[in-house]
């Protein structure tokens, strides 16, 4: 195995069956493939991870997803919205420390008041900063305009989940209805690329029901949609939702931790200069999470900066309340640990994926 592992390694185009075998290796087949991506990061993009300021805008959501801890029928989620100005001091704390950009998200709504709030937000963020700042959104499935509305107001990347590209399984973690569709996802992502938004998408890995099949198929759906970032995690399940009654099929949870390395380790290997974010999903099961995450390939680290009086509301999973604020002691260590896994802050520098200004595919 150890052989057939070092030959695909060799390989330039990966099959799907040569995914399979990376994404199955075991604990010390895995670290090969570790160190390869590790390879492939400072050849592409150099030894750098990029700070993004995370702010949870409102948990106030429209859609149902099953697995999802503040899907619309949770009744047991205190709903919140923070104030503009809040926004625009988290913001501040990024940028005075140098962070190359900050990330918006949010429950998704698609209502005039939510679209118009957004807007506004991000023309004030674009005039507090005296060069273009990095901002993504990660707001759910939009019209067409909203999206150019939204870009026409400064945001330059949106980050939209594919969840899974396996439609059976899509439907399963998903109500039936019109609004939960896999078609108009990828539609989606289509039109943001088209709009000219630095595009990214991610899955949930470990979920019922998903094999490793499954995974490279994702991994392949990522390569042919030529997306430019990339946010994947394990999933980890939540009481109040009704995929927890499918808890007894899932992985240990440190298996789904292991695979979810290994899936952003395949993935820089098979991508190469795209941004790969390492998971706030890793640290809530190893608080040194984001951190290994780096080590195997990513290049991105969100440090929530959203105030702290809404943490334990922005409750997606399991054990996500009990993450610690991002304070600068915080940021300190986590600098050093960043140090260890071989990289530096990209401090000063927007850290916009090297792949986006080579895309090969025309939309
Ligand atoms: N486990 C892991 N990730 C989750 N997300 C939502 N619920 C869970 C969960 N239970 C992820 C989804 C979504 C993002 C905001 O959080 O991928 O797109």
């Amino acid at each position: 195995m150890h052989n057939k592992i070092a030959d695909i390694l060799q390989k330039s185009v990966l099959s799907k069956n040569d995914l399979i075998i990376l994404l199955s290796a075991n604990k010390d087949n895995a670290e090969i493939i570790f160190n390869k991506a590790a390879e492939i990061k400072t050849k592409y993009i150099g030894n750098y991870t990029y700070f993004r300021g995370l702010i949870e805008l409102s948990n106030i959501c429209t859609r149902n997803c099953l697995y999802c801890g503040i899907r619309s029928g949770n009744k047991n989620a205190e709903r919140y919205m923070i104030s503009d100005e809040e926004v625009f001091n988290s913001v501040k704390y990024a940028l005075d420390r140098h962070w190359g950009s900050v990330v918006i998200q949010s429950g998704e709504r698609s209502d005039t008041a939510f679209i118009d709030k957004v807007e506004h937000i991000l023309r004030q963020i674009t005039q507090m900063c005296e060069k273009k700042p990095g901002i993504t959104l990660s707001l759910g499935e939009q019209k067409t305009d909203t999206f150019k509305r939204w870009f026409d107001a400064g945001a330059t990347r949106y980050l939209l989940r594919i969840e899974s590209s396996n439609p059976d399984i899509f439907k399963k973690i998903h109500p039936q209805d019109k609004l939960h569709n896999l078609e108009r996802r990828i539609e989606n992502l289509y039109t943001l690329q088209k709009l000219g938004y630095i595009t990214g998408t991610g899955v949930m890995i470990g979920l019922p029901f998903q094999t490793i099949e499954d995974l490279a198929n994702d991994l392949l759906f990522m390569q042919k949609l030529d997306i430019d970032m990339i946010g994947m995690g394990p999933y980890i399940e939540h009481e109040d939702t009704p995929l927890y009654q499918y808890r007894d099929l899932l992985l240990p949870i440190e298996e789904r931790y292991f695979l979810s390395l290994k899936m952003i380790a395949v993935l820089r290997i098979l991508m190469k200069d795209v941004n790969i974010a390492s998971s706030t999903a890793l640290q809530a099961i190893n608080p040194d999470g984001r951190e290994e995450g780096i080590r195997v390939g990513a290049n991105v680290i969100m440090p929530n900066i959203t105030p702290v009086r809404y943490h334990k509301s922005y409750n997606l999973y399991k054990g996500k309340p009990d993450i610690p604020p991002e304070t600068d002691n915080y940021i300190k260590i986590l600098e050093k640990q960043i140090a260890l896994a071989g990289d530096k802050v990209g401090y000063g520098d927007k850290g916009d994926p090297k792949h986006f200004f080579r895309r090969t595919v025309e939309r």
